[in-house]
């Protein structure tokens, strides 16, 4: 597979992360996308929220956040389904189902099935060992296998994770990335590593939540005093445990 070959990405499952990663990819960097999820129902919530909802592209271009072209280039280059079937083509598969480690091995084995020879899969998972996700798939698919971790709500949030194992080929990881900068993502690149959950992002917020808790486990400081902390002096607007501060929303 060469950056040039890559037309028609397929998107597994259209929950919260899956109609964002979706409404980027063909919206501002002009893909093919093909959305399958489990239900109508819920391919019909995934392209209301595409088109209507909060982070969707009606809002985001009567913002000026996004021009008219690229809105609706996002809708008229998506397309749903319930067959599996119909990923067949596609050059990428980024995978977005629910966080759990047995449902991902067994959505990517139904798809080794399924998709081309050179198709390459990547997942969003939030933290699971690539290699681990990749378990089930043919060792040939192995090479074309990586992760790509975007972040919530992906039409605003600009991170994208490359992770590549030891099986993947480099290239993939490359390509990748190239995709993830077409669709206005700032690509950060990393490793797996087996017995870990997370990969900068989530590992490094971890590491701090960690901290967090201690000092209120210590009694040091109250938990919003610490949320208070991190808002003001780090500008992180989502604070570990869920308080303001009493800051109030002026900050
Ligand atoms: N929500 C976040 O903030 C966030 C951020 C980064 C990464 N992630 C990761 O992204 C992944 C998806 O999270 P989400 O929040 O979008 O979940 P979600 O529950 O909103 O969406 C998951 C979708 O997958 C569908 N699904 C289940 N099995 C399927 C199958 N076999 N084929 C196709 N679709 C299937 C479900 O019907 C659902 O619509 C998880 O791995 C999560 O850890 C989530």
């Amino acid at each position: 597979m060469r950056l040039e070959d890559v037309r028609h990405i397929g998107v597994l499952g259209g929950g919260v992360m899956g109609g964002g990663i979706a409404q980027i990819l063909a919206g501002l960097a002009g893909y093919k996308v093909t959305i399958r999820d489990l239900t109508q129902e819920i391919l019909d919530e995934t392209r209301e929220e595409l088109i209507e909802r909060k982070w969707g592209v009606k809002r985001a271009v009567e913002k000026g956040k996004l021009s008219f072209d690229n809105g609706m280039r996002a809708i008229e280059n998506t397309d749903f389904t319930l067959d599996l079937a119909d990923l067949a083509d596609c050059d990428l598969i980024i995978e977005a189902v629910p966080e759990k480690l047995e449902l991902k091995q067994a959505v990517f084995e139904e798809l080794d099935g399924v998709a081309k020879a050179d198709c390459i899969f990547a997942s969003n998972t939030s933290g699971f060992v690539i290699a681990e996700l990749a378990e089930k798939v043919s060792d040939e698919r192995k090479k074309n296998f990586i992760g790509m971790h975007f972040s919530n709500p992906v039409p605003v949030m600009r991170m994208l994770e490359v992770i590549t194992t030891d099986e993947s080929d480099p290239e993939v990881g490359e390509i990748a990335k190239a995709v993830g900068e077409a669709a206005g993502r700032a690509v950060s690149m990393v490793k797996d590593k087996a017995g870990t959950y997370g990969f900068i992002l989530n590992r490094v917020f971890a590491a701090a939540a960690r901290e967090a808790r201690q000092i209120v486990e210590d009694g040091l400081a109250t938990p919003e005093d610490v949320d208070k902390a991190m808002i003001t002096g780090r500008n992180w607007p989502a604070a570990f445990f869920g308080s303001r501060g009493g800051i109030g929303k002026q900050w």
